[in-house]
C-alpha cells in the first residue's frame, strides 16, 4: 500500500480527560483509504527531546468530512507536545503504517471488540467500518476508573457496549475478561488492542474456545517502515516488524504463553 508524508492542518483539538487529547486532522487532498488498526508516524516539532517519529493508532477516518482523527495519551515528552496543537497548526504525517484488522465477511458475523485505556483507539474505526458493511459490533471496554472510558458515546452508537472499571464506578467490576457477556453470549471472532495483560487475558479466552482473534501490538517503534528492526516479535513464522508484518496479528502467530 503506498505511503504518503503529509501536512495535515489540525481541525479541532478535544481533551477528551486530562491526559488524552482528540485531534482532528484534514487534508487539502481526499485521505486515502485507511484500513482500521493501521497507524500514523508523527513528527513532533519543537520538541528537543523527541527524535523519533511517534507512532499512534488512527481513531477513525471520516471520508465525508476528509478528518484522520488521532486520539494522544499525553504520557511523554512528545506526546505532551502534540495536546498542545492548536487549530490551524500542521502536523507532519507519515501513513498509512502497518497491516490492519481482518473486516468480518458477512455482516451477520457476531464480532467483539475488546479495548482497554488508550487501546479502544482503533477500535472506534473497526467499529465504524463494520457497521458501514451492514454489520453491528459489539464491544467490550474496560478501564481503571470511568473517566478514563474515552469517546463511549461513539461505539454507543455503533453497536452494544459493555464495560468494565476496576473501581466499579460503571459498569461490572473489574478486568475486561471478567465480564458477564463473555459467559452468556458466543462471539465468531474478537479483535483487541491494549494493555499487553489485557490482550493476553483476551487471547486465553479467545484460544480455549477456538475464536479467531487478532491483536494490535504495542511494540516499541521507530522507523515505522520495516528498516531498523527495533519492534521485533518472535512469532511462529520467525522474527515480525510489528510496524510492517503488524500491528495486527493472529494469536495463532504469537508465542505468547497462553
Ligand atoms: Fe523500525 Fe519496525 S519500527 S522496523
Amino acid at each position: 500500500m503506498k505511503k504518503f508524508i503529509h501536512d495535515l492542518t489540525v481541525k479541532s483539538v478535544e481533551a477528551l480527560s486530562s491526559k488524552h487529547v482528540l485531534l482532528k486532522l484534514t487534508s487539502d487532498s481526499p485521505l486515502p483509504t485507511i484500513t482500521p488498526g493501521q497507524f500514523v508516524e508523527v513528527r513532533v516539532d519543537h520538541s528537543p527531546s523527541t527524535y523519533l517519529r511517534r507512532p499512534i493508532s488512527i481513531n477513525l477516518v471520516d471520508y465525508q468530512q476528509n478528518e484522520l482523527w488521532l486520539l494522544i495519551a499525553m504520557i511523554g515528552d512528545g506526546t505532551r507536545q502534540l495536546g498542545k496543537l492548536h487549530v490551524g497548526d500542521t502536523l507532519n504525517c507519515l501513513y498509512p503504517l502497518g497491516n490492519g484488522f481482518t473486516l468480518p465477511t458477512e455482516p451477520s458475523e457476531n464480532m467483539l471488540l475488546v479495548g482497554g485505556g488508550v487501546g479502544v483507539a482503533p477500535l472506534l474505526h473497526l467499529g465504524h467500518e463494520i457497521k458501514e458493511r451492514g454489520g453491528e459490533p459489539s464491544f467490550l471496554l474496560g478501564a481503571r476508573t470511568k473517566d478514563d472510558l474515552l469517546e463511549l458515546d461513539l461505539f454507543q452508537q455503533l453497536g452494544h457496549v459493555y464495560v468494565t472499571t476496576e473501581d466499579d464506578s460503571l459498569g461490572e467490576k473489574g478486568f475486561v475478561t471478567d465480564h458477564s457477556v463473555l459467559k452468556k453470549e458466543k462471539f465468531s471472532r474478537i479483535a483487541t488492542c491494549g494493555p499487553k495483560p489485557m490482550m493476553m487475558s483476551v487471547a486465553r479466552y479467545a484460544h480455549a474456545r477456538g475464536i479467531e482473534c487478532e491483536v494490535s501490538l504495542e511494540n516499541k517503534m521507530a522507523c515505522g517502515l520495516g528498516a531498523c528492526l527495533c519492534c521485533v516479535e518472535k512469532t511462529t513464522e520467525g522474527n515480525l516488524c510489528v510496524c510492517k508484518e503488524g500491528p495486527v496479528l493472529n494469536i495463532k502467530k504469537l508465542l505468547w504463553q497462553i
